[in-house]
């Protein structure tokens, strides 16, 4: 049996895996630890909130006191750390948060575990800490690249992307120095249940929804690699059970797309939807086609992200022979399903739009 601590599992990816594990682990203990900043949602645990074992504790990993008490009364030896600031946007206007929590943060908790499980005569047996990063600490890719293997040297173009790419080093030194069971893994852009809607996918759903410009960056070329959440958390799953400590591994959904070609199919699944559903057209009135109108007439090509990388691609091959990981998900049927939940799920989306959310896009859209 497994004692897991989660950190930053009431964000988007992390309550996604611990549901995952709840339902593929039910006999291992769960831990959440979650400061709940704005992008972090309880809500989004409910589904395993009467999980026998799993309990959630609001606390920051910066938080040493508590994180040793955590491992120590928990007999934790398991760690997938999640918590991060995440939004590239963001870090580009206040990159203060992404240093503090991205890269002291994951020194903190590093430290607290290098006491614990390698420092003291009750530490459990084995253990191992699992990190999970991006595929923006390689930089960007032209057209005829290849894509980002787990070999390409580390070239971070924005803060997040920088942020990230530090924790990774640390990471990496604790196993190199102090013998530390670290795996990491560096994922593509993932889309799925509980995304807050600062995030492409689900920010051009509920504008669309919403009757709200679609505001693309540049002229939408730019391109990202998808991957469905729930094969995220298998991939995280299989370096947990069968990867090899010290390294690390690309988990990618061989599916790049650019950003309008993801808009505009964003677009016709709605009007789809609502060709085929009379009664959404009462509750989304002002969604264009709501009115009989194309939701495309919503795009609005908007004032490029400063920095912004144009290509990423994963070549996942490691994971795949080594680890026999394939993402199981097509692109267009983890759109559907991600559409079908939002419609399904207005209330969580409608209570993290509140002020600050508002305050946010006011701030990152204005002209
Ligand atoms: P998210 O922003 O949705 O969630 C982050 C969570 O971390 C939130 O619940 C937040 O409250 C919590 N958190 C932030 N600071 C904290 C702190 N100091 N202490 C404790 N908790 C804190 O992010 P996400 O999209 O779920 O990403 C999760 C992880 O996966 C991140 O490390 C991110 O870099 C990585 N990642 C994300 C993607 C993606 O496409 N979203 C792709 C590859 C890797
Ligand atoms: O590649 C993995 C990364 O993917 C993760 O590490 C990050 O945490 C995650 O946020 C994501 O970063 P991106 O910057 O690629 O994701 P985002 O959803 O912000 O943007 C995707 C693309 O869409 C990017 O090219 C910018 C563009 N975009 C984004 C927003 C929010 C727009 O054109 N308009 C928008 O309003």
């Amino acid at each position: 049996m497994t004692s897991l601590l989660v950190t930053g599992g009431a964000g988007f990816i992390g309550a996604n895996f611990v549901q995952y594990w709840a339902t593929n682990y039910a006999d291992d203990s769960i831990v959440v630890l979650d400061a709940l900043t704005y992008a972090g949602n309880q809500a989004s645990l409910e589904p395993v909130a009467s999980h026998e074992g799993y309990r959630f504790v609001h606390g920051d990993i910066r938080d040493r006191e508590l994180v040793t008490k955590l491992l120590v009364d928990d007999k934790v030896d398991t760690i997938v750390h999640f918590a991060a600031e995440s939004h590239v946007d963001r870090s580009i206007l206040e990159p203060d948060a992404f240093i503090r929590t991205n890269v002291t943060g994951t020194y903190d908790l590093l430290e607290v575990v290098r006491d614990v499980w390698l420092g003291r005569d009750d530490a459990p047996a084995s253990h191992r800490f699992h990190h999970v990063s991006t595929d923006e600490v390689y930089g960007t890719l032209d057209p005829d690249d290849a894509a980002f293997t787990e070999e390409t040297p580390y070239a971070p173009n924005s803060p997040y992307a920088a942020s990230k790419a530090a924790s990774d080093h640390i990471v990496r030194s604790y196993h190199h120095t102090y013998g530390l069971q670290v795996t990491t893994s560096n994922c593509s852009n993932n889309y799925g249940r509980y995304q807050f809607p600062e995030k492409l996918i689900p920010l051009m759903i509920v504008n669309a929804l919403t009757g709200k410009p679609l505001p693309v960056y540049g002229d939408g070329s730019n391109i990202r690699d998808w991957l469905y959440v729930d094969d995220h958390c298998r991939g995280i799953d299989q370096v947990i059970r069968k990867g090899r400590i010290g390294e690390t591994y690309n988990i990618g959904g061989n599916c790049e797309r650019d950003n309008i070609s993801i808009v505009k199919e964003i677009c016709s699944l709605i009007d789809q939807r609502f060709g085929n559903d009379s009664e959404l057209s009462a509750v989304y009135k002002e969604c264009p086609a709501a009115s009989g109108k194309s939701t495309d007439s919503l795009i609005t090509f908007v004032k490029d992200r400063p920095g912004h990388d144009w290509r990423y691609a994963i070549d996942a091959s490691k994971i795949e022979s080594e680890l026999e990981f394939a993402p199981q998900e097509i692109f267009e049927s983890g759109l559907t399903k991600t559409l079908a939940w939002l419609l399904e799920n207005e209330p969580w989306w409608r209570a993290v739009m509140d002020g600050s959310y508002r305050d946010w896009i006011d701030t990152q859209y204005q002209s």
